[in-house]
């Protein structure tokens, strides 16, 4: 019995035979659909036949103490022609685009981090409660996944320093996976992504970061937008605010105004956070900022449950192929 991905590939080429029909002569047009949708019919049914076949075979458990050899056989692969992108990815490609037309350089994060990277380098205090704030994982060895992308921000100015030496400004955005230890429901998930932006120069104030902002969010809803800030606390910032954008009807909103959402923490880096990293901060200056990625897909496609991102439902992702 052929397998189901082969059925797949054949259904796949059967399909683009049908673009033949238009170019044929009106009277072979009838016969030769007809041939076409007999073939399909039969692929169809293969398929469902060997799809129940493999729902009600039994399965051998595997043994996962058993020694494998890893060059006796190698392991057959699905082929990717069904497969698609996941729409997390598709968005943060999008999302990282659009800095990158703003001339932004991009880093991505590392998944395992410490304490340094996490604390010590953005100027939380020894045992300062807002340690406690990010809901950490920890491994038994002491690393911490990154509750933030802004464990990012000490390692970015490092690399990006030359850019000083030589005139220019550190611009660089951060896409990376987050993860939290906190109670998971409709707006809240363990695992998450993430972008930060980071900007470093001579000049730079609270309002080039406000223009910079704006134009990604009306770059990437593609409409303009009503925009705000309010106060915040975060140690590596000062001030530090939180972005709010108004919802457009477009997006579900009201339309009527009034309906603010946060979409992310910012503020100018706080001068311990450049120290840290070697830059003077009596000669730069810069802002910072950081949001979640699936906070900005669910509203642009009027998402209600972030677990979908990472459920791996398939009625969920088959609605975002292409
Ligand atoms: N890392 C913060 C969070 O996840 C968000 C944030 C706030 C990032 C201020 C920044 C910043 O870069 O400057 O809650």
């Amino acid at each position: 019995m052929p397998s189901i991905s082969d059925l797949k590939v054949e259904l796949k080429q059967l399909n683009a035979e049908y673009a033949k029909i238009k170019d044929m002569p009106a009277e072979k047009r009838a016969d030769f659909g007809k041939e076409l949708n007999i073939k399909k019919q039969k692929i169809m049914q293969q398929i469902a036949d060997a799809e129940n076949a493999a729902q009600d075979a039994v399965v051998t458990p595997l043994d996962i103490t058993a020694s494998r050899d890893i060059n006796a056989e190698a392991p057959e692969f699905l082929t990717a022609d069904f497969g698609s992108k996941h729409p997390l990815m598709t968005e943060l490609d999008r999302v990282i685009g659009i800095y990158q037309s703003m001339g932004f350089d991009i880093m991505e994060s590392v998944q395992l981090d410490d304490e340094f990277h996490m604390f010590d380098s953005l100027n939380f205090a020894k045992g300062h409660p807002a340690r406690d704030g990010y809901d950490t994982f920890r491994t038994e060895e002491g690393f911490i996944p990154p509750a933030h992308t802004s464990t990012m921000q000490n390692r970015v100015l490092k690399t990006y320093k030359h850019k000083l030496d030589e005139g220019n400004a550190i611009a660089v955005a951060v896409p990376g996976r987050v993860y939290r230890n906190e109670d998971v429901d409709a707006t809240h998930e363990h695992t998450f992504y993430q972008c930060e932006g980071v900007y470093v120069s001579e000049t730079c104030t609270l309002g080039n970061m406000l223009g910079i902002l704006r134009e990604f969010f009306e770059k990437y809803y593609g409409q303009k937008l009503n925009i705000k800030t309010q106060p915040g606390y975060f140690p590596f910032t000062e001030p530090s605010l939180e972005f709010l954008i108004e919802k457009p009807a477009a997006l579900g909103g009201k339309g009527k105004g009034g309906d603010w959402l946060e979409m992310l923490g910012c503020g100018m880096i706080h001068p311990n956070v450049l120290k840290m990293a070697g830059i003077d901060p009596a000669k730069y200056q810069g802002f910072a900022w950081g949001g979640g990625i699936d906070r900005l897909v669910m509203l642009r496609y009027g998402l209600g449950d972030v677990r979908n991102f990472e459920a791996a439902k398939l009625d969920f992702l088959k609605e975002f192929t292409c």
